[in-house]
């Protein structure tokens, strides 16, 4: 059975980045989105869309925009219940709030407790795939996936490895952290939707033998996506030169250890030495800008000119970010490119939020897009869904006016509704 889902639709044929950003998509103000068995069928102005699916039963938003769903491309889920904690810096706030919160998850009914409400607040905030961290207990893993299948989402997480500067609770080690990978990769990658991700925390809590060990799982298991922190704050970029005294810079600490490579993620980035932007962006690596995050803890301002040298992807960093929203993510994103100079387009936003984190993740063939046999992972957003956004929205001259207002101000009362392969989230 085929279903048209009706409503305004923007689809993306080109990098925003690439081409002149409104040039990049393709919007149809009476348009569809055809789908059938969980996948895109195509996508089109409505009649074109009824005359190709003639039998097609049709479910109308309205004026309402359909997209993507939004792809988080860096989180933290163990973090949901401190988000918003007051007042420190990267070092202090982790010791002081995320070291505690994490260690809870040695519980695993708490790890599923938390692994749920995290996983519906994305989805009440029309983010439909994410790429997590989970914490040293590989039970919090399970809990994740468990939550992902249970609500057929596609995510990717993996156990945050650390065996040192850390507290003793939340310490594995070199042989412990490779084994509980091996072992968890071995039972969730590529099970329905999940992808296991190799996780070292970052540099500082992984003695060198635990990353060359991660490393040698990573080669073993190319098919993984790699996923860590590099140079987020100048005071543990300084950090990791006295921990790491023969490394060239922050990212060698990664490379010299085999975790440098075209699948690798690389949260933050702020801090970049000329040969750390050289190297990521000849290996094809990803580097994921946190902008709530970064304005948040104080890290700096992300440069979105990276994004002509290498692959970038756009997430909350929750709870390092103050935000589960996508929304809130890219006004963030816009607000730290007007503190650099640097004004985002918004089909540069929306594509950062959809294609641009799915191809960081090597999946944009099957989320983050419009195009036909992709996962009909969906968002439909209300582009007049307060008061204070309906006046702004209703003087639009274009699509981009209109959808800016909401991208601007917006929040999940902006989410009208969701589609997880070909399911409606909310009752229609
Ligand atoms: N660097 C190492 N761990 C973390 C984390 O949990 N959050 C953020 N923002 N940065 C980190
Ligand atoms: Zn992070």
């Amino acid at each position: 059975m085929t279903t048209l889902i009706r409503g305004q639709v923007l689809a993306f044929h080109a990098d925003p980045f690439a081409v002149p950003a409104p040039d990049a998509a393709r919007h149809d103000a009476a348009g569809a989105v055809a789908v059938a068995h969980g996948r895109i069928a195509g996508h089109g102005p409505i009649d074109a869309m009824r005359a190709r699916f003639p039998q097609a039963v049709e479910i109308d938003h309205g004026d309402a925009l359909i997209l993507p769903g939004f792809v988080d491309a860096h989180a933290h889920y163990p973090q949901t219940a401190m988000i918003a904690s007051w007042g420190k810096r990267l070092i202090d706030w982790l010791n002081d709030y995320t070291f505690p919160e994490e260690a809870r998850f040695a519980d695993p009914g708490y790890a599923a407790t938390i692994a749920a409400r995290y996983l519906d607040l994305l989805l009440a905030n029309g983010t439909t795939s994410v790429a997590s961290f989970c914490t040293i207990h590989p039970g919090s893993v399970d809990a994740f996936f468990e939550a992902a299948a249970s609500r057929d989402m596609a995510v990717w997480a993996g156990k945050t490895c650390m065996d040192r500067n850390a507290p003793d609770n939340l310490r594995d080690d070199a042989q412990s952290a490779h084994d509980d990978s091996a072992q968890l990769l071995a039972r969730w990658h590529g099970q329905g939707r999940a992808e296991y991700v190799i996780t070292p925390r970052f540099s500082p809590t992984s003695t060198p033998e635990q990353l060359e060990a991660l490393g040698a799982l990573w080669a073993a298991n190319p098919s993984c996506l790699m996923q860590t922190h590099l140079s987020e704050q100048t005071d543990e970029v300084a950090w990791v030169k006295t921990l790491f005294p023969e490394a060239r810079d922050y990212l060698d600490t990664y490379e010299s250890h085999g975790l440098l490579g075209e699948r690798g993620l690389y949260g933050h980035a702020i801090h970049l030495e000329p040969r750390e932007i050289d190297r990521l962006g000849e290996v094809g690596a990803a580097v994921v800008h946190c902008p709530t995050s970064n304005s948040f803890i104080g890290s700096g301002l992300f440069d979105m000119g990276l994004a002509a040298r290498m692959r970038v992807g756009l997430a909350t960093d929750t709870g390092g970010g103050s935000s589960f929203s996508m929304l809130r993510t890219m006004a963030a994103a816009y607000e730290i490119g007007q503190l650099r100079g640097l004004a985002l387009h918004p089909a540069q936003l929306l594509w950062l939020a959809t294609e641009g984190s799915a191809r960081a993740l090597h999946a944009a063939d099957r989320i983050g897009t419009l195009s036909e046999g992709s996962a009909a992972d969906l968002v439909v957003l209300d582009l007049g869904a307060t008061p204070a956004i309906a006046q702004r929205s209703a003087r639009a001259a274009d699509i981009w006016e209109a959808v800016f207002p909401t991208i601007m101000m917006g929040d999940d009362r902006a989410v009208a509704q969701v589609y997880v392969a070909g399911r409606a989230v909310r009752p229609e």
